[in-house]
């Protein structure tokens, strides 16, 4: 405050006291402070009361003189306090609005980019592909029945071949009465698909006619009691069928290799179609692939299963085995995510972990 009011030596006591009061009032550094500052001057016991008091002795003239001159002082001192109040006020305001600032010119904070799963992204590629080979996509429960996910597939109750899959059964029975399952494959879709285009087409059929041929795949989940670096408990499969009046391994050998070049964007990968056993097929084999560059360049990598339709499971589809024919494959998606993007172990697929899932934005 130095240097602000400096007390002037022809300054009579009133100017002098409103002077000290200003000082004081601006000394005060908040309204509590102040307050006090203002009961030194004005309260009860303050100067200018005092000065008032002091009136009692004055003749009648200089009563009033003087009391006019106090009164000034007072209304003064006043309107200093007022302007400090004032002040303080806006200074109070202006920290305040200081720390409630939005700063406009701070970037956002964006919402973090969603992205495709990398499984998703092979099953949208893997419609793609089969759809431009004029395969349907179809979708179906991944609750099933007994007879759905193995009579139906020529796998009899209590034959060996059931235990090829280690599935989870859900507690609840089916009309049959016979436990449901978590589907451990996509296959009973083929035989729902099957069935309801037979009985589509039951009338042209009945005339002697032909139905359209079946070309469908069905992706989708599915599940077996399996949990290790290459297998989960939960994964995905892709079914395909194609079934017709004419329709050959040949067939089966052109879309598959045709399938897998475009997925795999390579001209020379090698295909291998190697002898197997499933219970919906004869003959069976499995699908292996083999890339000409890369780390796995030259290695036989099994990447489906596949088949000609097994007679008695034509039959179940609703049709006439001497008459329709053609091959079935299973493959599974999870598998050739791994292999497109080099990932070696499938259980980062469904941790959910997003620094390995943003790698795939
Ligand atoms: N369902 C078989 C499995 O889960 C895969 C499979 C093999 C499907 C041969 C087919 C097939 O359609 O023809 O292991």
């Amino acid at each position: 405050m130095d240097g602000l009011f400096c007390f002037r030596t022809d300054m009579n006591d009133l100017d002098q006291l409103v002077a000290a009061a200003s000082a004081d009032f601006a000394a005060a550094p908040t309204p509590a402070a102040l307050e006090n500052a203002k009961a030194r001057f004005l309260g009860k016991a303050g100067r200018v009361t005092e000065l008032l008091k002091g009136l009692g002795a004055l003749s009648a003239d200089q009563k009033k003189t003087r009391g006019a001159e106090i009164n000034q002082t007072k209304q003064r001192i006043e309107a200093a306090l007022a302007a400090r109040r004032q002040a303080l006020a806006e200074a109070e305001l202006e920290v305040q609005l200081k720390a409630e600032a939005l700063d406009v010119t701070l970037p956002g904070r964006a919402r973090g980019l969603g992205g495709l799963h990398p499984v998703s992204r092979t099953m949208e590629r893997i419609e793609a592909i089969f759809g431009s080979m004029g395969f349907e996509v179809a979708d179906g429960p991944e609750i099933e029945t007994d007879w759905m996910s193995f009579t139906a597939l020529n796998n009899p109750e209590n034959h060996p071949a059931r235990s090829m899959q280690d599935t989870f059964y859900v507690d609840m029975k089916d009309e049959a009465g016979r436990w449901l399952n978590l589907r451990p494959h996509t296959s009973p879709m083929q035989v729902r698909h099957a069935r309801a285009h037979a009985e589509r087409h039951a009338a042209e059929l009945a005339r002697g006619g032909s139905m359209p041929e079946i070309r469908v795949i069905a992706p989708g989940r599915t599940y077996r009691v399996d949990s290790d670096a290459t297998h989960s408990p939960m994964f995905h499969q892709c079914e395909g069928l194609w079934i017709g009046e004419n329709v050959s391994f040949k067939d089966l050998k052109v879309v598959f290799t045709e399938f897998c070049r475009k997925f795999f964007e390579s001209e020379d990968l090698q295909l291998r179609f190697r002898p197997s056993y499933f219970p919906f097929t004869e003959p069976s084999a499995e699908i292996d692939i083999a890339f000409a560059s890369g780390p796995l360049k030259g290695q036989w990598l099994e990447v489906a299963g596949s088949g000609q339709v097994h007679p008695q499971v034509v039959r179940n589809f609703g049709l006439d085995p001497e008459r329709h024919i053609g091959f079935a494959f299973g493959m599974g998606p999870d598998r050739l995510t791994m292999l497109r993007y080099g990932v070696n172990d499938l259980r980062l697929f469904f941790d959910g972990d997003l620094r390995f899932l943003q790698q795939f934005r």
